[in-house]
């Protein structure tokens, strides 16, 4: 007869088996989540939608463990979009006190871990007892050597991109650069990404076919997964499975495959 125990014990052994696996092959530098589903991952328990974000908040902070124990370069999170802030009020205000909730929760393991935490985004729209408190933290953290943790906030990736220009055109019109000066890197550069790497890897929860305004100009050539799981859900075999999917993938960036 097999017990609970048992079965805690098999379901580690195949973690730590998968974990071996995608260590054995190249890791993406940089993976970004569209963290989704929180809403429906509720409705299926007939629980307010804030639950669900509550629930969402426990995968975050354990995807970010997995990730930086496997030896990831970059996490970014899409936790919130300019386009969120449309949402009902109550929803807004639930999920800007989850915010503080996870920075207050988060502070020993972000810097015991040299996990350098920066946020991006329109910051300025955000309360001033989020804001507070996440620049604080993005500050104390900066000098860490760990991963690099992104939380996309007030973002949109549409908007950053308007961002960036209105700063060249600035830059331009001050004389400092010429109009041929302005390439790739430059425009990279010009952007709140500007110290990370494109992702390699973008995985959205819940079904969704889409990339709801997220780093669009990074993720030119990223490699896109999409699995149905709903946020509240994901863990780290999941992001496991999602590593392994990505290490099978031939990235030939418009060129001819490698033999
Ligand atoms: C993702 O879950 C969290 C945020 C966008 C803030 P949703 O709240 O979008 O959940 P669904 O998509 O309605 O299920
Ligand atoms: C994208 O999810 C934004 C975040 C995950 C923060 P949404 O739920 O807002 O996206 P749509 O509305 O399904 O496109
Ligand atoms: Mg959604």
């Amino acid at each position: 007869m097999s017990t609970s125990s048992d079965t805690d014990r098999d379901s580690a052994l195949a973690l730590a088996d998968l974990r071996a696996r995608v260590l054995a092959r190249p890791l993406p530098r940089h993976v970004a989540i569209i963290m989704d589903g929180n809403g429906r991952w509720a409705a299926q328990r007939g629980l307010p939608r804030t639950e669900g974000h509550r629930a969402g908040s426990e995968s975050m902070k354990a995807v970010t463990r997995a990730a930086r124990r496997l030896g990831v370069e970059a996490l970014t999170v899409y936790a919130f979009s300019s386009q969120n802030w449309l949402r009902p009020p109550g929803e807004v205000t639930a999920l800007m006190d989850l915010l503080v909730e996870y920075i207050q929760g988060e502070r020993a393991e972000v810097l015991d871990n040299g996990i350098r935490l920066r946020a991006i985004g329109d910051l300025t729209r955000l309360p001033r007892q989020v804001r507070t408190p996440l620049e604080e933290l993005c500050l104390a953290s900066a000098g860490g050597r760990g991963m690099a943790l992104t939380l996309a906030l007030s973002y949109g990736g549409r908007e950053e991109i308007l961002a960036a220009t209105r700063a060249l055109v600035e830059s331009a019109a001050r004389g400092e650069i010429r109009a041929s000066d302005i390439d790739e890197s430059r425009f990279s550069r010009a952007l709140w990404t500007r110290e990370l790497p494109d992702p390699d890897l973008v995985i959205r929860t819940s079904g969704e076919r889409r990339l709801s305004n997220f780093l669009l100009w990074q993720i030119a050539y990223a490699e896109l997964f999409i699995t149905d799981i709903l946020w509240p859900d994901f863990r780290e075999a999941d992001l496991l499975a999602a590593i392994a999917d990505f290490q099978l993938r031939d990235r030939r960036f418009g060129k001819v495959a490698a033999k």
